[in-house]
């Protein structure tokens, strides 16, 4: 017999790490895990929330385009499905996509799939955005673009220097992110002690994409060439985008 958390004790174990991350004896270590476990009761909650409302898993609106991700990225006439808000649907989408089987002509996701652990979570919602989607519709995703940065390495100090410019100009951590070698750990994992931000969990480029979503089913895998009335103009530079339809 399998025990589930039932949400009172969700509650108080969400107490708890509270407690514990104020405690000075909690560890580095610890507490860092801590605020990892913390985070995901923050998404459960609100996929909970959700899925009481929807208990088959299927909401009962059919919104033709789909962003996955987006977070505060809104796109004109697509419907929003994030983990956490701002968003239209709050839907942990590691458990699936909550729409009805071919009802969807467009699905747009960037920088969200290197968020969800690889294999288990990517490939299921690779399966999971080809089962949605109608004969003939879209999946846009964008990613960073491993290939770029690896391509670039040992070399290209300038280059170096463009791309801590425009990934890390608002964050606060220079001092600790200045080399060719740190951004290569960006594709990989980003900043992952950093409460702000959520780590990357698997790095792509163009051949694991279209070979990701060739075997979900997809018939045809393409570049998909950027458009910032959809996509967020930030995420031109330095991303790999492709476009696969079902
Ligand atoms: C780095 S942000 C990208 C936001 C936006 N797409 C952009 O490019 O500015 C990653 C987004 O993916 C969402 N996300 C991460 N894991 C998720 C999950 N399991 N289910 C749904 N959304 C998720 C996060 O909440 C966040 O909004």
């Amino acid at each position: 017999m399998t025990a589930h958390l039932s949400a009172p004790s969700l509650d108080l174990l969400a107490e708890q790490i509270t407690a514990l991350l104020k405690e000075p004896s909690t560890g580095h270590g610890l507490a860092r895990t801590l605020r990892a476990a913390a985070k995901e009761i923050e998404i459960s909650r609100y996929h909970h929330t959700s899925s009481r409302a929807w208990p088959n898993g299927r909401i009962d609106i059919t919104p033709e385009k789909v962003q996955i991700g987006g977070g505060a990225h809104r796109i004109d006439g697509f419907y929003n499905i994030d983990a956490v808000p701002p968003a239209d649907l709050l839907w942990d989408v590691r458990e699936g996509i909550p729409l009805e089987d071919g009802s969807v002509q467009v699905m747009f996701s960037e920088h969200f799939l290197e968020h969800i652990d690889y294999p288990n979570s990517a490939k299921h919602y690779a399966r999971e955005a080809h089962r949605v989607l109608a004969p003939g519709g879209r999946l846009v995703t964008g990613v960073p673009d491993a290939g770029f940065v690896l391509r670039h390495y040992p070399d290209n100090p300038s280059l170096s220097e463009e791309m801590i410019e425009r990934w890390y100009a608002k964050r606060d951590c220079r001092g600790d992110i200045n080399t060719f070698l740190d951004l290569i750990n960006y594709v990989f994992r980003d900043q992952d002690d950093d409460p702000t931000y959520t780590p990357h969990l698997w790095a792509y480029d163009r051949v694991k994409l279209t070979q990701m979503f060739t075997e979900a089913g997809f018939r045809i895998v393409e570049p998909w060439d950027f458009d910032s009335a959809i996509a967020n103009p930030k995420r031109q530079w330095g991303s790999v985008y492709v476009i696969a339809t079902k």
